[in-house]
């Protein structure tokens, strides 16, 4: 008996040790994923605080338009496009040619794209390039023959607006652009850019669109960070946003509306960009400091 006293009291101390890290692990993942929604909700910033309304900096009563007279800027960065939201058959995007070499892109997209690609040279030394940027209606029904399940229908596509762009590095592209270094620090950093993976490998039952590491759709600031801090997709995000309620987040204001309707703009609020939504709504950016 006195033999078995010591196997036993090994075999206690290894059961205790064991389920206490699976119950510790367990408690840190369940934090981990609370951390996730709370810094999520903390963008949530409610009614507009009392003492902005009637600031004399602010704007108290104004309608898209009206800010827009004001200096607002105007671009398509928010727009959701998708089988159930597809650009109307009379959409003009914005585009610039990257390169004089017929390489059409939505100029702030393409603003972002510069920024990427030299910071893959600074810490790689190689080149990032584009397979595919802005698409002609014409050119979408082609990529729809040639990609299957990967093309969106054609009015469905982003690539009509120019601001999404298919990359790839010499060698490495498609799936293969996460076999190297350069594709998964694209992968992991391009919100610092501006730009989602609009199609990640967790949002195919929302998108409809199997994973895509390689498609970067610019959404700019601060939404690019929210989108790939909760790991969610634009469809999410968008639809997160509840029009009238005033958000903040790190240096940022965000506000979706709907045309016509007046509010308010607090105080101090700069640099403000709006974007429609192609949902019926407008999302009013700014920056707070
Ligand atoms: N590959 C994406 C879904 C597109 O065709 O726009
Ligand atoms: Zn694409």
């Amino acid at each position: 008996m006195k033999r078995l006293l010591k196997p036993i009291f090994c075999a206690s101390i290894i059961a205790v040790v064991f389920f206490t890290a699976i119950f510790a692990a367990d408690k840190l993942f369940s934090k981990e994923l609370y951390m996730i929604k709370d810094s999520f909700s903390n963008i949530f910033g409610g009614e507009l605080p009392k003492s902005a309304i009637h600031s004399e900096n602010g704007y108290d009563s104004v309608n898209i338009a009206e800010l827009l007279e004001k200096g607002a800027i105007l671009d398509d960065s928010l727009m959701l496009i998708n089988s159930e939201y597809p650009l109307s058959d009379d959409y003009q995007p914005a585009l610039i040619d990257l390169s004089g070499n017929e390489v059409f892109l939505n100029p702030a997209a393409a603003k972002a794209y510069n920024e990427i690609k030299n910071a893959v040279k600074n810490k790689y030394g190689s080149s990032l390039y584009i397979m595919s940027s802005y698409r002609t209606p014409e050119e979408q029904a082609a990529a729809i023959e040639s990609e299957g399940d990967y093309a969106a229908g054609i009015n469905e596509s982003e690539h009509l607006t120019g601001l999404a762009l298919d990359v790839y590095i010499k060698y490495h592209a498609g799936m293969g652009f996460l076999d190297c270094d350069e594709g998964r620090f694209v992968n992991s950093y391009c919100q610092d850019y501006g730009f989602i993976i609009r199609y990640p490998y967790y949002g195919e039952s929302i998108t409809g669109i199997p994973y895509e590491p390689w498609h970067l759709r610019y959404v700019g600031f601060p939404h690019a960070k929210i989108i790939a801090e909760n790991r969610i997709t634009l469809e999410e995000y968008i639809e997160s946003l509840v029009p009238g309620t005033y958000y903040y987040y790190e240096d940022y204001f965000i506000l979706r509306q709907s045309k016509n309707e007046a509010f308010s703009v607090p105080e101090g609020i700069y640099d403000i960009i709006i974007s429609p939504d192609n949902t019926g709504f407008y999302i009013i950016t700014g920056k707070t400091n």
